[in-house]
């Protein structure tokens, strides 16, 4: 039976929250709409007062309602909220996925509200928000208050942030608007590194009212604040060369020329050295044959050194790493073809010296491969 993947994915880490993760639960189940199919991920931090085994426990119990999944993701140790939220979006399966706390101060009754912001918008990202009309906080200390609102101004005037209340942990989002991305997943607010990859997306805030929890403690402390200014040094200089000039831009692209052709030469050498072992060394195949082999070598190794290298993409997931060397394949034997008909094309028809034709020849099919390949298999933008 193929298994139909959920409408929602709604991430929940925990650490230490024994009194409230089954209520939680409950309450997230009681609230999504009926007839949507959700998967709720635990993102558990090995937390010692047993979370994690509440949770394990929790689901053995429950009756299974395979509309509405749960599933627990045990990390070794306290990791960071950032990091759990990250890990449990590389683990949902929905193309919309909600991130909540799990001590009630993100109340479970937004979430229909999320549901409907999205369909009524067609927007990209939701954000429960306590700083706009409707909005509020309840139960927090004046220091706290004050806190959060020197972090709001920071993250807006320094990183440039539309958003009301940037530092929301309480948000949704489309699963495709971080395709492309990479998070540093540093601290506590994940919504912020969020906000400022992803430029240029339709986000809407709707407001709620935070409620300081009523069991357990808060996690923050002085290194989650220490990590918050890190966070936004970090993100400040990842939106500096966003909006580099030409002049740097055109240092990268050059750079990369380079390390695309250097890769190429290597490719030559490997394609030199395979053939001649399979016509002479490790089997005694036809040339015609042991060069088949050479030519399917040189592109593996070239593919693999421009993902990493050139291209510096570590994502080696498998549909993407094949598609991507799909993609390679057919612009390198492309280059093949353009470079022997261009050959042919100047000895024949314009006299030209046949060195001089391969030059131009190779020099065009390799420069046009390198266009091909950052725009194409490796999604970069052309000039940068
Ligand atoms: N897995 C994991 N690992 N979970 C964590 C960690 C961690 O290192 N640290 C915190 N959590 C979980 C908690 O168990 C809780 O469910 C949630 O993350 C939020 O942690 P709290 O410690 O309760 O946060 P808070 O109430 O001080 O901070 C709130 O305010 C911020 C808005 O200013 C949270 O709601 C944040 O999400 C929100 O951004
Ligand atoms: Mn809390």
């Amino acid at each position: 039976m193929v298994q139909k993947n959920p409408q929602i994915s709604i991430i929940v880490p925990t650490y230490n929250e024994s009194q409230n993760i089954v209520n939680i639960l409950k309450s997230i189940r009681e609230n999504v709409p009926k007839g949507i199919s959700t998967q709720t991920i635990v993102v558990d931090d090995n937390s010692p007062d047993g979370t994690g085994k509440i949770v394990e426990d929790y689901i053995s119990n429950i009756k299974k309602i395979t509309e509405n999944t749960i599933d627990v993701i045990h990390r070794k140790a306290k990791n960071g909220l950032s990091s759990a939220i990250l890990n449990g979006i590389q683990n949902a399966k929905a193309e919309t996925i909600v991130v909540m706390d799990s001590d009630f101060s993100h109340p479970p009754q937004i979430i229909p509200k999320m549901i409907e912001t999205f369909k009524q918008y067609q927007c990209d990202l939701v954000v429960a928000s306590r700083y706009i009309t409707g909005g509020n906080i309840q139960g927090w200390t004046t220091k706290r208050k004050l806190m959060s609102k020197i972090a709001t101004i920071i993250a807006k005037k320094g990183l440039d942030v539309k958003t009301k209340d940037p530092m929301s942990g309480f948000f949704a989002f489309k699963k495709n608007i971080i395709q492309e991305l990479n998070f540093d997943a540093l601290g506590y607010k994940f919504l912020l590194e969020l906000l400022v990859k992803t430029k240029g997306i339709n986000v809407k805030e709707i407001p709620y009212t935070f409620e300081n929890r009523q069991f357990g403690s808060s996690k923050l402390d002085s290194s989650t604040i220490i990590d918050y200014f890190k966070s936004v040094w970090k993100l400040y200089r990842h939106g500096k060369i966003q909006a580099t000039n030409e002049k740097r831009n055109s240092v990268r692209f050059f750079s990369k020329a380079a390390r695309f052709f250097t890769v190429g030469a290597s490719g030559f050498l490997v394609n030199y050295l395979v053939s001649m072992l399979f016509t002479a060394g490790l089997a005694d195949f036809w040339y015609i044959h042991a060069n088949i082999f050479g030519i399917m070598a040189s592109i593996t190794s070239n593919f693999v050194l421009n993902k990493i290298w050139t291209f510096e993409d570590r994502d080696f997931s498998r549909k993407k790493t094949l598609s991507q060397f799909g993609k390679f394949s057919m612009f390198s034997s492309l280059g093949a073809l353009v470079q022997l008909g261009m050959v042919f094309w100047l000895v024949d028809s314009h006299d030209v010296s046949y060195p001089l034709a391969l030059i131009s020849a190779i020099a065009t099919a390799a420069f046009s491969n390198f266009i091909l390949n950052k725009k194409l298999t490796f999604k970069e933008k052309l000039w940068n």
